[in-house]
């Protein structure tokens, strides 16, 4: 598998090989260009959202690699200000069966390898990757961690199937990170439905450069829900980052969405210096 530093570019189209993820994929050259082909065949508004969850629900059950994970939701706090993360978005989903279906290919090597999650809500996707063989940490805002907690230690904790581990520690978009996050830095960052705001674009991005090293890969899916927020996190990402769309086609076969996006991100060569 390619290394961000072993990025190359096939000749006939704008495809390449990113970090650790053993598919080609498409570049993202431009963020406006990027955001009308999206819209324009996606048709996002006019598609059903949720299809793969129930936010009126108190629990998400989904199977995953042999194993029956219940997610904990707690819809009461959807009516909070400011709170999200309580309930689970498909993108979630897509992207937790999509690391899923990677690894059965062999597109994706998980058994060993240190994960960070950025915003992990209930926790599902890095619950995954723990059963994968990864060694996991979820990260979230102090007042999320609860609910994260209880669904880690309930489908993780003690589990005879999970090859990997998962812990759950804070981490605040933007802050420093301790050694725990940093050496090493990790093989991948993923992250889902954590670029839904402007003003936290800056905060994440500088997170994302601060745990991203040359053989770190980051998978990131979002809600195509708005455009202008989507446009400004890829116009500042690709400052720093090589970016990739993920096809549709790549992901697993049963967990599709046109109303959902994936993209692996690897550091720029040169984009050393953690600040932005
Ligand atoms: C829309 S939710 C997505 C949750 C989860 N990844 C999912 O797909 O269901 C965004 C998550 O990012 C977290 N978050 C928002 N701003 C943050 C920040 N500044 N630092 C750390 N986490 C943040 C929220 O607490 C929430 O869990």
């Amino acid at each position: 598998m390619a290394h961000a530093a072993e990025l190359y570019v096939q000749e006939d189209s704008a495809t390449a090989m990113m970090g650790s993820y053993g598919s080609a994929v498409r570049l993202v050259a431009d963020a406006a260009a990027e955001i009308l082909v999206l819209w324009a065949t996606n048709q996002p508004a006019m598609r059903q959202h949720n299809s793969f969850v129930r936010q009126s629900s108190h629990s998400l059950s989904l199977d995953t690699c042999g194993h029956l994970l219940s997610i904990l939701q707690s819809p009461s706090s959807m009516g909070t200000p400011g709170v999200t993360g309580a309930v689970m978005w498909d993108s979630g989903v897509v992207l937790a069966k999509f690391i899923e279906h990677a690894v059965d290919s062999k597109r994706l090597l998980l058994k060993g390898k240190k994960v960070v999650e950025l915003g992990s809500g209930c926790g599902l996707i890095g619950c995954v990757a723990a059963i994968l063989g990864a060694s996991v940490i979820l990260t979230d805002l102090h007042d999320r961690l609860k609910l994260l907690k209880k669904n880690v230690d309930a489908n993780v904790g003690n589990q005879g199937n999970v090859r990997g581990s998962a812990r759950v520690m804070e981490l605040t978009w933007g802050d420093d990170l301790g050694p725990v996050f940093l050496n090493p830095l990790p093989d991948f960052v993923i992250g889902s439905d954590v670029i839904y705001s402007e003003d936290a674009v800056r905060d994440l991005i500088q997170t994302l450069r601060q745990l991203s090293g040359t053989h770190t890969t980051i998978f990131l899916a979002g809600e195509l829900r708005n455009d202008a927020v989507l446009e400004c996190f890829l116009e500042a990402a690709m400052e720093v980052f090589q970016i990739g769309y993920i096809d549709q086609a790549q992901w697993h076969p049963e967990y599709r969405s046109q109303r959902v996006v994936l993209f692996v991100l690897v550091k720029k060569l040169g984009q050393e210096k953690n600040v932005i």
